[in-house]
């Protein structure tokens, strides 16, 4: 997403003799590359932090040759969260407010035009990373929220692996 994340991908592969892999500089809703390009997308813990997650789902099936197969992993919500973690840039950053409900994920892929949209795999999201995060610990305090609640708030927080075809 910056030079300087790929200036580092491109020396990482160099070093590790990686020839067939090539970076490109781009953001997730608007890709730099040609319409029915390539034959899977992987994704992973990077869509929750984009604002406008139907353009990227179309983005995605744009780019995709008829048949290729998309693959993310992501955090999605099985109940809504507080506005204490909803506005938290700590939260959003730790890809929690950003989130959206497990059933409009799925349905955001679906509208884009993608068929087959299932859940392959789901996992329960580490409370941790929210808990030692500074910005959240300030709103904890401000709003004087305790871990206990926000740990109950996160049990609805979810990791989930969607594959869909296009
Ligand atoms: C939680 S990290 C995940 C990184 C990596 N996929 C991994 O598994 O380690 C989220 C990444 O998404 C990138 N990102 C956030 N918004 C983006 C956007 N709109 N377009 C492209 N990348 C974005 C961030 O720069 C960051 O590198």
């Amino acid at each position: 997403m910056t030079p300087d994340m790929l200036e580092k991908a491109r020396a990482n592969a160099k070093r590790g003799g990686y020839s067939n892999v090539e970076f490109r500089l781009g953001e997730i809703e608007n890709l730099p590359v040609a319409d029915d390009h390539v034959d899977a997308i992987i994704s992973n813990c990077a869509i929750n932090l984009s604002p406008d997650k139907e353009r990227v789902f179309r983005e995605a099936y744009r780019v995709l040759k008829t048949g290729g197969r998309l693959m993310v992993s992501d955090v999605v919500l099985e109940k809504d969260i507080p506005p204490c973690l909803k506005e938290s840039i700590g939260a959003h950053t730790a890809c929690v407010a950003g989130a959206e409900r497990e059933g409009d994920y799925i349905k955001i892929i679906t509208s884009a035009g993608f068929k087959d949209a299932r859940i392959a795999d789901k996992s329960s999201f580490n409370i941790a990373s929210l808990l030692d995060d500074p910005d959240i610990q300030r709103t904890m305090k401000e709003r004087f929220v305790d871990a206990e609640k926000v740990a109950e708030f996160a049990s609805g927080v979810t990791n989930i692996k969607v594959s869909a075809v296009k």
